[in-house]
């Protein structure tokens, strides 16, 4: 993969133990749906793990899309700390996080009435908004110097007691290191960062599994997803008032890698984009490929026969699919195979894609082939990460 010339990371990775990393885990969540009920023991956690925040320092807490590495988003030190422990590009902006939406007036400059009623739609909730930020009132380093913010309320009670407790907007990119999957347990998180963090708020698995879908209103008024993700293109265009900004063209499969990955290869279009999604994100340590085509026997047949190839040379292999398509393969037509669940139900798709990259991770797989899926609804943010995650690399057997 080449990389932008303007490639850097901010500050070297420092060395650490997984000790110096506090782990705090909470009783479990209860009945879904039910009222979040805190123990006196989680809420000493939980008060713990904001003084850590509200003093400077990086703490992992849940969402419900990933796990997000917290910082002060007004404290330049603390930032830096969160993009050296992730190994992450100087360039590359966070999204502030608030539990509160009165607390945005101090930090935007303006919310246009688009952004306004996407907020009452979808907050809290998986959805962040670049919007214009007041000059001085934020650290820099999270803004990478634009003149504008990404802000979102999450929906998940940890998250917003958390912020409550901390008092402070807090900065939040996603708790992996730089290049790996985003984490969607608090496992995941220590297999990355324990060692170069303050600490770990472990509240179970994430829901959504995918990040928020970021979006900026155009000085038209439309509304640009800038990032698909929890919130589908369908659920915005149906706000009444919202216009959601025709794609520029759809994320080619064929597109010319370069330093840009699939998005920047659809066209010399001048769409805005959020500046994360020109590196190469969410990648396995195997190869991985997707193989796609209007014929799922077909896939399968051409999937089923790339993977025996590599098996023969030596590759340890893998396959990603769906459920309903498992029959069209000879058994063990690889050597870890992984299901996405069904087509009918991306939501579980999304929820467990990248535990399902970390595992091939685990699995030691060399070689990789994913199936693809239609890009509507979810589909286009498991596309969009699944393509990420391929470097753009796609069989097409049509
Ligand atoms: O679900 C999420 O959004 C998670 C959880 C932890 O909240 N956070 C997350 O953050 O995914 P991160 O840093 O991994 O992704 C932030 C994305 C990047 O693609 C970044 O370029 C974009 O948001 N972004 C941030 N500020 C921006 C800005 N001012 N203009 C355009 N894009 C921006
Ligand atoms: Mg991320």
């Amino acid at each position: 993969m080449m990389k932008p010339d303007n490639f850097s990371f901010a500050v070297q990775r420092k060395t650490g133990e997984y000790s110096d990393t506090q782990y705090w885990q909470l009783s479990s969540a209860g009945e879904p749906g039910a009222e979040r009920q805190y123990s006196a023991e989680d809420k000493q956690s939980i008060a713990e793990a904001a003084a850590i925040l509200a003093g400077g320092g990086t703490v992992a807490f849940p969402t419900e899309t990933v796990y997000g590495l917290g910082a002060d988003a007004r404290n330049t030190s603390a930032v830096e700390a969160v993009f050296a422990a992730k190994g992450r590009p100087a360039d590359n902006p966070l999204i502030v996080h608030f539990a509160d939406r009165e607390q945005l007036v101090e930090f935007v400059a303006g919310v246009s009435p688009a952004a306004e009623a996407l907020m009452d739609a979808f907050w809290p909730g998986p959805l962040s908004l670049v919007l214009p930020v007041r000059a001085g009132v934020l650290s820099e380093r999270v803004t990478a110097g634009l003149d504008t913010v990404a802000v979102r309320m999450p929906a998940h009670p940890t998250a917003l007691a958390l912020l409550r407790a901390a008092a402070c907007p807090v900065a939040a990119p996603s708790a992996n290191r730089s290049g790996r999957p985003s984490p969607t347990t608090a496992a995941h998180v220590r297999e990355d960062l324990a060692g170069y963090i303050g600490g770990v708020l472990d509240d179970g698995p994430t829901g959504v599994g995918l990040e928020s879908t970021v979006v900026q209103v155009q000085p038209d008024g439309t509304v640009a997803i800038l990032r698909p993700g929890g919130i589908t293109a369908e659920q915005l265009a149906a706000v009444p008032g919202v216009v959601v900004t025709p794609p520029s063209g759809a994320i080619s499969p064929a597109g010319g890698e370069a330093a840009g990955g699939p998005e920047l290869a659809a066209g010399n279009s001048p769409a805005p984009r959020a500046p994360g999604m020109k590196y190469t994100h969410y990648a396995p340590q195997g190869s991985l490929t997707i193989v796609s085509g209007s014929s799922q026997q077909r896939v399968a047949d051409q999937a089923a026969a790339l993977l025996q190839a590599a098996q023969a040379r030596g590759e340890k292999t893998g396959l990603l699919l769906f459920e309903e398509h498992l029959a069209l393969y000879p058994a063990a037509a690889a050597g870890c195979v992984v299901s996405l669940g069904s087509l009918n139900a991306l939501e579980e798709g999304a929820r467990t894609l990248y535990g399902a990259l970390r595992r091939f991770d685990e699995a030691g797989a060399t070689y990789i082939l994913a199936e693809a899926c239609p890009e509507s609804g979810l589909g286009s943010a498991i596309m969009n990460r699944l393509l990420k995650a391929a470097g753009g690399s796609v069989i097409s057997t049509d």
